[in-house]
């Protein structure tokens, strides 16, 4: 994100910034998923990521709302972060033979993707609340709880992994 860009002056300025951002970088993660669903081995990482898919198109969705809530298209900015984090993904994943290893890579890489989501739309929740707009800062929480448990079933899905491999 350009941060030092002349466009932004308020925050509400940065605010339709990170909000351009984030809508990138969902966008990107729609386009990414599909190939981790398929490579995915465990049967758990499989339906987690699956679910995970339905509720970022919906993000995706719910984002166009807050746009809308703020007199503003929905238009994109180039995410180079989230580009860097999904490009890497996939360099793991091609990389990996082993159907284990390979679920393992995939759990490392999409608790990256959600740890980077965490952080932005914690980020636009406080800015939403600082410019008066609870009411985008609730669309943008329900997001941020889907993110957050997206985050705890790959920790646990990758628990049961290195349980069942410890066992084996
Ligand atoms: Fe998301």
């Amino acid at each position: 994100m350009a941060l030092f860009s002349k466009d932004i002056r308020t925050m509400e300025d940065l605010f339709m910034h990170q909000l351009r951002d984030i809508y990138y970088a969902e966008k990107q993660i729609v386009k990414a998923l599909p190939k981790m669903i398929d490579k995915a081995s465990d049967s758990d990482l499989k339906t987690g990521l699956r679910h995970h898919f339905d509720e970022t198109k919906n993000q995706v969705t719910r984002l166009e709302q807050v746009f809308e809530m703020m007199d503003g298209r929905a238009k994109t900015v180039d995410c180079p972060a989230i580009d860097g984090i999904i490009k890497e993904a996939n360099e793991v994943i091609g990389d990996v033979e082993d159907k284990d290893v390979l679920d393992a890579a995939m759990i490392a890489a999409a608790q990256a993707i959600e740890h980077y989501e965490i952080a932005r739309y914690g980020t636009l929740i406080a800015w939403a609340k600082e410019l008066g707009r609870d009411d985008c800062a609730s669309i943008l929480g329900q997001t941020l709880a889907e993110e957050k448990a997206a985050d705890k079933t790959l920790t646990q899905v990758a628990e049961a992994r290195v349980n069942v491999t410890a066992a084996a």
